[in-house]
């Protein structure tokens, strides 16, 4: 389904064990479309790619972004962790090709989310944030509630991201709260 040279320069970019971790990832997406209905292959290739700005080895992030004409905001230059998303977007456009806007923007948004995501943006959110590798406590409930309700599990991986990155004492991106408060109030409506 994907290409091999794909799978050969993200193992090459990435690393060994978040390649594994990719493939994971475009697993649990692909579940999550057949159980929301959405086009499997779309997922599939979201999935796969979330984490292809996650370059390794030590590089300047900054000067990365820069490079590829990513305007950052202050909290993404002061948090480089979130910057993976909108560069990933960039190299899923320049280095594999990728021009499906929908692919393009569950790339871009994993790192934070954001309001009125949508379908795609979802599960590649909550499928980074579930994949059978993650081990943190709490991690079966939002299974659980993913499998009854992609919005509750989206907003419990959200609730997790946010405690999180306080405990680490590091800044929170607004685009994450506003997903968080958005999907909280229509909770609250259900
Ligand atoms: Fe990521
Ligand atoms: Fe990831």
């Amino acid at each position: 389904m994907i290409e091999q040279w794909m799978h050969d320069k993200l193992k090459k970019d990435i690393g060994e064990a978040r390649y594994k971790h990719s493939i994971r990832v475009m697993n649990t997406s692909i579940e999550l479309a057949k159980r929301y209905n959405y086009p499997v292959e779309e997922a599939a290739l979201a999935g796969f790619l979330h984490d292809c700005g996650k370059l390794k080895g030590k590089i300047n992030l900054l000067k990365i972004a820069d490079d590829f004409d990513i305007i950052l905001d202050n909290v993404m230059r002061n948090n480089v962790e979130l910057i993976h998303g909108p560069l990933g977007e960039q190299i899923a456009i320049k280095e594999y090709h990728v021009t499906n806007k929908n692919v393009l923007n569950a790339i871009r948004y994993h790192t934070t989310g954001r309001e009125d995501m949508t379908l795609l943006e979802k599960i590649v959110y909550v499928a980074d944030i579930v994949e059978p590798g993650r081990r943190f406590e709490g991690v079966d409930k939002i299974r659980q509630l993913t499998d009854k309700n992609i919005n509750l599990g989206l907003l419990y991986a959200l609730d997790r991201t946010i405690i999180f990155v306080v405990q680490r004492g590091k800044l929170v991106h607004l685009d994450t709260i506003k997903a968080r408060n958005q999907l909280l109030i229509l909770k609250g409506l259900e």
